[in-house]
């Protein structure tokens, strides 16, 4: 990645388009429903395939939500439902770099309402707010569990440090420039390594199980017919 050219806020990374009505791209599907098949319920995945939609767009857009929504099987409303409740998950624009200034008890003794406060002005926006190049969305943040090097920051989820104003200032222009995108890859990126191997769940294992949960909940869905049926039949006599 070269840092000269920034996605703009929401814009789309990948070079092509979307294919047919998906929104996402041929492989971010494939990708999901590779994931999709480690999990006795496809539903258990909304999550990772969240992460992997977030990767590719930067956000959570409405037309990624449903295209996991139709992966899924679930609706649309479900997956904001969850994606909404996290904050590693962003269903608003953000920009290619999210800037975390945490203004938790450690770092508040340490500086972090000063450094917070020469963020907004160099940044020229308040906290929660995005730069107009699309570069950078500045945050607020409880503990970020670095607190022994306060006042701590974090881009992207790593962590960078304890800043002064002035070197707050230099990462902000190294993450402009490009410069960090080695360790600070574009808001989205959790891992660059594919897994292939490790956690994956034995497929007859996964079948064997999905096969016993449907079983289950035919036998409570028959004896809740059966239940039904007999109170309507004790109805029916009195
Ligand atoms: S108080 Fe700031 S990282 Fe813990």
């Amino acid at each position: 990645m070269t840092g000269a050219a920034r996605t703009p806020v929401g814009g789309p990374r990948r070079a092509g388009g979307p294919a047919g009505s998906a929104h996402l791209s041929a492989d971010t599907r494939a990708r999901a429903r590779e994931l999709i098949a480690l999990y006795p319920h496809p539903r258990s995945a909304l999550i990772p395939l969240c992460h992997l939609a977030q990767e590719e767009v930067g956000w959570l857009t409405p037309e990624a939500m449903a295209d996991i929504a139709r992966l899924l099987d679930v609706t649309p409303a479900e997956v904001l439902g969850t994606a909404s409740f996290y904050d590693m998950l962003h269903t608003e624009p953000v920009g290619s770099h999210v800037v975390s200034v945490c203004t938790n008890i450690a770092c508040l003794l340490n500086g972090a309402a000063e450094l917070l406060e020469h963020a907004e002005s160099s940044l020229g926006v308040n906290a929660g707010g995005t730069t107009a190049d699309g570069s950078i969305t500045l945050e607020e943040s409880e503990c970020l569990a670095d607190c022994d090097r306060a006042p701590c920051v974090q881009v992207n989820h790593r962590f960078v440090g304890a800043q002064t104003p002035a070197s707050f200032d230099r990462l902000i222009a190294d993450l402009r420039t490009g410069a960090r995108a080695e360790d600070i890859p574009d808001h989205g990126t959790l891992v660059r390594v594919r897994r292939t191997t490790g956690l994956e769940a034995d497929p007859s294992t996964v079948a064997a199980e999905r096969a016993a949960m449907a079983e289950a909940q035919a036998g409570r869905a028959a004896a809740a017919e059966a239940a039904k049926t007999a109170s309507e039949g004790v109805g029916g006599d009195s």
